[in-house]
């Protein structure tokens, strides 16, 4: 357990360190639940993104991208279930006042949580005299909403109640008719968004692990209910396929069917994908089949008609859903958590992250080894631009002895670095090409230099 927290200690510090991660309102003391993305944390992030558009969206003749507002009218989230519905227990310290979540404190204490209801949580925290982290007694366990709610405008009144999204689904479904009557898609088609969610966690923990401000990026997949099950496995299939492009070790990620009582109120079958974090195993994304609930729910709800005319079949009705989810920090930290490697080499013990080139913020390093001959440091800077011209995530890199700029560049997962030294100019005109995982060094010719480095990362 210590091992497991330290291995968290660690990474946390190199995302500081190194400009991936920083704590949100640093200066102002934080704020729980919140983080910000420095340059190498977007830059990630970016990469992580794209491969999962390209993948999901760009290479597909079916599924459309949207991008919906964050603010929505409160009747989606009435009609979605969730103002009724979306909470977990909490549960208050009767003395310090302060809140926890009541399934956390038994999971704690050893109790599988899984399909508890609210009496049978409150019976077994009486029947386990459990108390508060601060030994206090506890009160009753109370569900609490998770959704942010503010007004918009200027008059603070029940009309006024909007909800910050709690998942980017929502306005997916909302745009399910403008989508239709736009492009006149057939079914099966698809929605795609990659956006900012809020829950108001009770308990955010485990750096970007369980957040307030969250990122998601989503599909919902419009069917015919016949074909439910041969496009759940489908984009079963696409999940695993998406990990290991992104780089995770497929023997890390592992599935779970989640069971009836423990399903949000939409779906009829839920997988989560669950990934070994230095935390254990826990929750990486979710593949659910939302059945027809939210289109008739909206559609009860908006009074518009929701449903899909068949042509083929001169029949109308509902489209189901199968929605593959995903976290786009948890997707990082599995990446980051799995790629972080300590050994030792040339005798040195070092830090790397074993990157996928294809998520590593910077692809290669350019170094002149010397910084003060002139001469080094103009033809590392033309070697640099030519190679950024055609790879982009390239950085240049003059400042400390050469070790030390490897030991940086390995912090950050990049997957080579060029240096230019004396025998580039004066001898051959080839630079030395160092591979991070093994450290070995090659000579590669200026001219296959961008084409040696393309193949390589692609
Ligand atoms: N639209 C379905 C949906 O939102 P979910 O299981 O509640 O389902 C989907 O969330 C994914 O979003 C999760 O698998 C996880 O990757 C991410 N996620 C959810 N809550 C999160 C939180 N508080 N912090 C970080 N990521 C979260």
């Amino acid at each position: 357990m210590e091992k497991k927290n330290s291995v968290m200690e660690e990474i946390i510090s190199l995302c500081k360190r190194r400009g991936f991660i920083y704590q949100g309102s640093e200066i102002y003391g934080g704020l729980a639940g919140t983080w910000d993305y420095g340059p190498y944390g977007v830059a990630l992030k970016k990469n992580i993104e794209n491969t999962w558009w390209k993948r999901f969206v760009t290479d597909r003749e079916d599924m459309y991208g949207v991008d919906a507002a964050i603010l929505m009218n409160q009747n989606v989230w009435k009609a979605s279930g969730h103002v009724a519905g979306f909470a977990d227990p909490l549960v208050e310290d009767l003395k310090t006042k302060k809140r926890y979540r009541a399934d956390h404190l038994l999971e704690d204490n050893g109790v599988d949580v899984k399909g508890l209801t609210l009496d049978k949580i409150n019976a077994l925290i009486k029947e386990k005299g459990i108390k508060s982290p601060d030994g206090n007694a506890l009160g009753e366990a109370r569900q609490f909403n998770m959704m942010f709610k503010t007004n918009i405008g200027a008059i603070e009144d029940d009309s006024s109640v909007v909800y910050l999204r709690p998942e980017t689904a929502g306005g997916m479904f909302v745009n399910f008719k403008n989508i239709l009557d736009t492009f006149h898609p057939k079914l099966p088609f698809g929605t795609a968004q990659i956006g900012k969610a809020f829950r108001n966690e009770i308990a955010p923990r485990d750096f970007i692990f369980r957040v307030r401000e969250l990122e998601q990026m989503e599909i919902e997949y419009f069917i015919h209910p016949d074909a439910w099950k041969e496009t759940f496995e489908s984009f079963r299939k696409e999940m695993h396929e998406f990990a290991t492009e992104v780089g995770l070790p497929s023997t890390k990620v592992h599935e779970l069917e989640v069971a009836d009582e423990d399903r949000a109120h939409y779906s009829k079958r839920t997988i989560d994908f669950e990934f070994d974090f230095p935390i254990g195993k826990k929750e990486l994304w979710g593949l659910a089949y939302r059945t027809d609930f939210d289109l008739q729910s909206h559609t009860r709800e908006s009074k518009v008609d929701l449903s899909y005319f068949d042509e083929a079949n001169k029949t109308r009705f509902v489209p189901h859903v199968i929605e593959p989810s995903f976290g786009v920090g948890r997707t990082m930290l599995a990446i980051i958590s799995s790629a972080y490697t300590e050994d030792e080499l040339g005798g040195e013990k070092r830090i790397y992250l074993k990157l996928s080139p294809k998520v590593a913020p910077v692809k290669v390093a350019v170094f002149p080894l010397l910084k003060n001959k002139p001469e080094l440091v103009n033809k590392a800077r033309e070697v640099f631009s030519s190679l950024k011209k055609e790879i982009g995530n390239v950085e240049f890199d003059d400042n400390g002895n050469i070790g030390k700029r490897y030991r940086r560049q390995d912090e950050i997962g990049t997957p080579f670095c060029v240096t230019i030294d004396f025998d580039t100019i004066e001898k051959d005109d080839s630079v030395t090409v160092r591979d991070r995982d093994s450290g070995n060094q090659e000579r590669v010719k200026i001219s296959e230099l961008i084409s040696y480095i393309k193949e390589k990362i692609s």
